[in-house]
């Protein structure tokens, strides 16, 4: 019998990896496949995943492995290789490390799945998904990186409690760089039940949301003191992952490759898209205002450095 059911791999079964495994085994959105070098870890985690699949009801396929060959032919590929951020690092000093790590796995997963999707997630992220841009030749609407959903979550998430009110009434975007410095809340745009965010609280409140929301990632870096954050990254994955099997054209920030949009060619960046079926199928254009655009042309600077130390 043929495949049924869509195939997603993760590779990085680490904190990352195995959260976004669990958030799209509960939704039931596909088979998934767990890669990692650490012999056993992506085997032991897939099987304790599958021993919780007849509580959840739920019968979709979770194999682990050290190699590539059980990835052959699937829809979506994660990459989430690499290592993670330790206290007073920034996700800048992951650049080198990383680099090497996501080079070699694009290079194993694109020979195999020609035709999939590629979410990248390892940091420092606008630089490791233009990388994989570059290596697996895809075009850009299959290659897109995970940031905007996460870093949208948290300034969501800091909204509502500070309201509150429900995070289902609340809609806000960040887009930019996925960086402490660099990533850009769109405050002139969140809205509280359609009712502009600006009417509802002050700017110096405004400023202290902005400012938690960059530094999301770094607050929990320095609460976990041994990793970082995985619960909401795994989940953003899992939402992204949703989006495009399920062909939603979910409107999410995400890092796009940009090639005239905002005034920036070739370079991977922070902004909204329309997400389905084609992946990154449209690149949608947001207001800004003064000090919002200022900054998104900060975040466009920075990743351009970044990028140029790749020496590609
Ligand atoms: P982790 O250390 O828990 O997991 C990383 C895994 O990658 C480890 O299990 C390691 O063995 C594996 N790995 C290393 N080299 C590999 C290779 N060549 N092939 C296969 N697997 C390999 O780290 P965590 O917390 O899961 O984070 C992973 C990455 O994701 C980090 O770079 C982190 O900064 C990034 N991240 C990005 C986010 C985003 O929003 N873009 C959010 C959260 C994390
Ligand atoms: C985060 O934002 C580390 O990029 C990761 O939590």
């Amino acid at each position: 019998m043929g495949r049924t059911r869509a195939k997603v791999t993760i590779v990085g079964a680490g904190n990352v990896g195995h959260s976004a495994a669990q958030w799209m085994l509960s939704h039931r959105l596909a088979d998934v496949v767990l890669v990692d070098v650490i012999e056993g870890m992506p085997q032991g985690k897939a099987l304790d995943l599958l021993e919780a699949e007849p509580i959840e009801g739920v019968d979709v396929r979770i194999t682990g492995t050290n190699g590539y060959d059980e990835t052959e032919q699937s829809d979506i590929v994660v990459i989430v290789a690499g290592i993670a951020r330790k206290p007073g690092m920034s996700r800048e000093d992951l650049l080198a490390t990383n680099a090497g790590i996501v080079r070699g796995v694009t290079e194993q997963v694109t020979k195999r799945s020609p035709n999939a999707h590629l979410i990248v997630v390892t940091n420092p992220l606008d630089v490791m998904v233009y990388l994989v841009h570059k290596i697996s030749r895809f075009p850009p609407e299959r290659v897109m990186g995970q940031s905007g959903a996460l870093d949208s979550t948290r300034f969501r998430t800091f909204i509502a409690q500070t309201l509150g009110v429900s995070v289902q009434d609340v809609s806000a975007m960040v887009i930019g760089a996925h960086s402490d410095t660099h990533m850009v809340p769109l405050a002139s745009l969140a809205t509280v039940g359609g009712i502009p965010l600006r009417r509802l609280l002050s700017p110096d409140r405004i400023a202290a949301l902005v400012d938690r929301t960059r530094k999301g990632g770094a607050e929990i870096v320095s609460l976990l003191k041994t990793g970082s954050a995985f619960f909401a990254p795994g989940a953003a994955i899992a939402q992204m992952v949703e989006a495009i099997l399920l062909d939603r054209k979910r409107v999410l920030p995400l890092s796009a490759y940009l090639s005239g949009q905002y005034g920036v060619r070739d370079l991977y960046v922070g902004v909204p898209a329309v997400l389905g079926a084609g992946g990154v199928e449209r690149i949608l254009d947001a207001p800004m205002d003064d000090g919002e655009r200022k900054a998104f042309d900060a975040a466009v600077a920075s990743i351009r450095e970044n990028v140029a130390l790749l020496k590609l």
